[in-house]
């Protein structure tokens, strides 16, 4: 069976674009395969290290993907800290990982470009941490955006690396998931590209309704069509590609038409837009609510998620000091 893992660093609130985006799929896709949902709190501190705010974050992480519908008696949910082990195996593959490669990583070259007073080295081994993670359950398939890409090139180098050195057959060649039709791009309400939590754009799924009615009043448009079947500005095009994923066929092809026609009227296609995009995120919001203040649950999630990864982690991290020579007396 596959083994998937895919992990997320607890900086805000998660928005539209990640529910479509890779949340929903999760929640189908933890049924056909093996599947490992982790925090990476580690991560969050090469760049965020507010300890004020980082329990906060996890929480928010951990109630939101509880609240999508992650079931934790199928799949495993646990916060990267609670398995340290993690720790030891990048450590360990670190002694293979050169720091040539490392610094020609295009996600570290532009951390230095846009903060060069803070070029710490928990930046240059991420990619030796995510690797970690990926390669502590021997996971077969990580479902990752464009941006992860290389992480999971490095993965593979490390591992491949790995075998060959040793002559084992240990690590697998962890490729990357697609969602393919599946995958819904989600833009922001600026007219500009993809929803994203810093740019101010997005729907959080922990907005309130009359919130989520605000935001879409504001979105951006434009003075109207003026003659039939005109394109549409980034702006409109924007709202009907959130449509697409929110409303019924329906009333999609309704305002389409309008437009079409030269008749539509903004106003009236934000406020449609609106109460279809609450029909989904306020059930996903009051579930929200109910697990965040619920703290005997949301512990033992993470108790019993940490005592289920360390099931494979265990096992990977004795036989990977097997294979490098560390030998009980
Ligand atoms: N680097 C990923 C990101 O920023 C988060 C991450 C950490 C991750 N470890 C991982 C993703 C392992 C997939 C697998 O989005």
């Amino acid at each position: 069976m596959d083994i998937v893992l895919s992990g997320i660093r607890p900086t805000g609130q998660l928005h539209l674009g990640n529910y479509f985006g890779a949340l929903r799929n999760f929640v189908r896709m933890q049924y056909d395969a093996k599947c490992y949902f982790f925090i990476a709190d580690y991560h969050a501190m090469t760049t965020h290290t507010d300890p004020a705010h980082l329990h906060d974050h996890v929480k928010t992480i951990l109630s939101e993907y509880l609240a999508a519908g992650i079931n934790p008696d199928i799949a495993t949910i646990y916060v990267q800290s609670d398995v340290p082990q993690v720790a030891e195996l990048s450590l360990l593959l670190s002694m293979h990982a050169y720091v040539g490669e490392l610094e020609r990583t295009a996600s570290f070259k532009d951390k230095v470009r846009k903060n060069p007073n803070n070029v710490n080295a928990g930046l240059l081994t991420y990619p030796v941490l995510m690797a970690a993670d990926i390669l502590l359950h021997r996971a077969t398939h990580v479902p990752v955006g464009k941006d992860q890409e290389q992480h999971l090139e490095l993965t593979r180098v490390f591992a491949r690396r790995f075998n060959n050195m040793y002559g084992v057959d240990f690590f697998p060649e962890s490729q990357p998931y697609n969602f393919g039709a599946d995958l819904v791009k989600i833009p922001g309400l600026d007219g500009t590209g993809k929803m994203g939590k810093s740019e101010n754009n997005g729907i959080f799924l922990a907005d309130s309704d009359e919130v989520i009615r605000k935001k879409v009043m504001r979105a951006v448009t434009d003075t109207g069509p003026t003659e039939p079947n005109s394109p549409l500005s980034d702006g409109v095009a924007n709202i009907f590609t959130i449509m697409e994923a929110v409303s019924s066929p329906d009333t999609i092809a309704y305002f389409r038409e309008k437009y079409a026609t030269c008749e539509i009227r903004y106003g009236d296609l934000k406020k449609q837009l609106a109460e279809d995009i609450i029909k989904v995120v306020a059930p996903i919001r009051e579930r929200i609510e109910a697990i965040r203040n619920d703290e005997s649950y949301l512990r033992r999630v993470v108790r019993d998620g940490a005592e289920k990864a360390r099931e494979s982690t265990d096992r990977t991290v004795s036989e990977v000091r097997r294979i490098m020579g560390i030998r009980p007396f």
